[in-house]
């Protein structure tokens, strides 16, 4: 009798540890089940300031069981595609979704470190974007990126200092030279031009505006044809080296990247600043002051030849190790959406990538230019798209940083550029 109460106690007991067990493990699955699942997602320091004051809340709220965590990188482009390139190099990339420039698409995807997302979108949905910002997102065929705001190169200029001197805004790079020494003579502002001169991809994006203004080409990209060595290339060169070398454009331009350029105007040093659309928006603040005395316009070219309009932008892919691919298929729906960029471009001033938002009387009522910059950005060329695009970059960087700071002579920098980038294609093609 005793016996059968001992075993009665210990069946009590296991059964009250057995419901006890099963409880905390339900309880356990039920929290974690409800936990939100969290995207990492790595950008630029700039970038993720207007994405954190509005977009990030927008879509957190409608999507309760997603969050964003927004990781801030360095401003400069190529120094976050190391980051990124190193995370995947080490094997489980911690980032799900990849914010891309539009020059990285070809390596990512050569690479095998993105997502193939051509079945995901339909090309009926594709076609709201410009086509140039979707090229930019393929790679041998496939789809890997989508466009999340456009980008191009232009001219700013100071609309109320050439009015005020009855000068015509340039069309030619002669003009720009003209005008600018005009202006200086005249004491309206101590600089005429300022570029990105800094040993960086900002430098080559600006290059191959003034390059393709001379009839110039950097590398064919269905040929694999280089034209580094070329006249057209030594006359781009000599235009920039020439804009320091008369005064028109400070010493510094060589150290200078997009922001401190974008200061300069901003500050009211300089008459003319090569940049992307970002600026407006900052220069046409409260406190800025050049508030409403600038215009812009499509880049000059030499005589006989159009303005080069460097394409760049942004957009999301997915990492190919990311453990929430359809949370972040959602997130790059929502982010890419119509309400969603309406949203982020009245707030950020960036450039849709839907070709509908240019001309969106919102939009248009708070950025009078969008229609305007929308054809330029329909006649931007992209740079190279090609796989090896990274190291071809960093050979034109350092050498044509060299031509222009006078560690070596154009000719010779440029022979060198065009011999290292050839021998590169070459062993990419074998
Ligand atoms: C801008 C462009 C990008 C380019 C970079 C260069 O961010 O959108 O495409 O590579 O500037 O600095």
């Amino acid at each position: 009798m005793q016996n059968i109460l001992r075993r009665l106690g210990y069946l009590r007991r296991f059964l009250f540890f057995l419901t006890l067990s099963l409880g905390v493990i339900l309880f356990s699955w039920i929290v974690t089940a409800q936990q939100p699942v969290t995207l990492n997602l790595l950008m630029t320091a700039p970038d993720a300031q207007p994405w954190q004051q509005g977009m990030v809340k927008d879509f957190e709220a409608e999507n309760p069981g997603i969050r964003l965590n927004i990781i801030e990188g360095p401003n400069a482009t190529n120094l976050l595609e190391d980051l990124y390139t190193s995370a995947f190099l080490l094997g489980d990339s911690p980032y799900d979704l990849v914010n891309m420039d539009v020059i990285w698409t070809p390596k990512f995807a050569a690479a095998g470190w993105l997502r193939d997302l051509t079945d995901q979108i339909s090309q009926e949905e594709l076609a709201a974007f410009t086509p140039q910002d979707v090229e930019g997102g393929r790679y041998e065929g496939r789809l890997y990126r989508i466009p999340i705001r456009s980008d191009v190169g232009m001219l700013y200029y100071r609309e109320d200092l050439l009015k005020e001197a009855g000068l015509e805004p340039p069309e030619t790079f002669q003009d720009l030279m003209r005008v600018s020494k005009a202006l200086q003579q005249q004491g309206k502002v101590n600089w005429g031009y300022v570029w990105q001169g800094r040993q960086y991809e900002g430098l080559v994006a600006m290059f191959v505006e003034v390059l393709e203004g001379f009839g110039g080409f950097w590398v064919n990209p269905d040929t694999l044809e280089v034209g580094l060595d070329r006249p057209e290339t030594l006359q781009a060169i000599a235009f920039l080296k020439d804009t320091v070398q008369e005064g028109v454009s400070p010493p510094g331009v060589t150290t200078y990247q997009e922001e401190e350029t974008r200061r300069f105007f901003q500050s009211g040093q300089s008459a003319f600043l090569r940049s992307w659309p970002y600026v407006w928006p900052l220069a046409n603040e409260e406190t800025s002051q050049i508030k409403g005395k600038i215009a812009i316009k499509p880049m000059v070219h030499a005589p006989n030849q159009t303005g080069g309009a460097c394409l760049g932008g942004w957009g999301l892919g997915i990492s190919k190790t990311s453990k929430h691919p359809k949370e972040a298929w959602k997130a790059i729906q929502y982010f890419t959406s119509i309400e969603a960029q309406r949203r982020f471009i009245l707030s950020a001033g960036y450039v849709p990538s839907r070709r509908e938002l240019f001309t969106d009387p919102e939009i248009v009522a708070k950025y009078a230019h969008y229609p305007q910059i929308l054809e330029v950005v329909q006649q931007a060329v992209l740079r190279p798209p090609i796989a090896q695009y990274a190291q071809v970059s960093d050979i034109l960087q350092r050498y044509l940083s060299a031509a222009l700071t006078n560690r070596m002579t154009p000719e010779t920098a440029m022979k060198s550029a065009a011999n290292e980038t050839r021998q590169l294609l070459v062993q990419g093609k074998s």
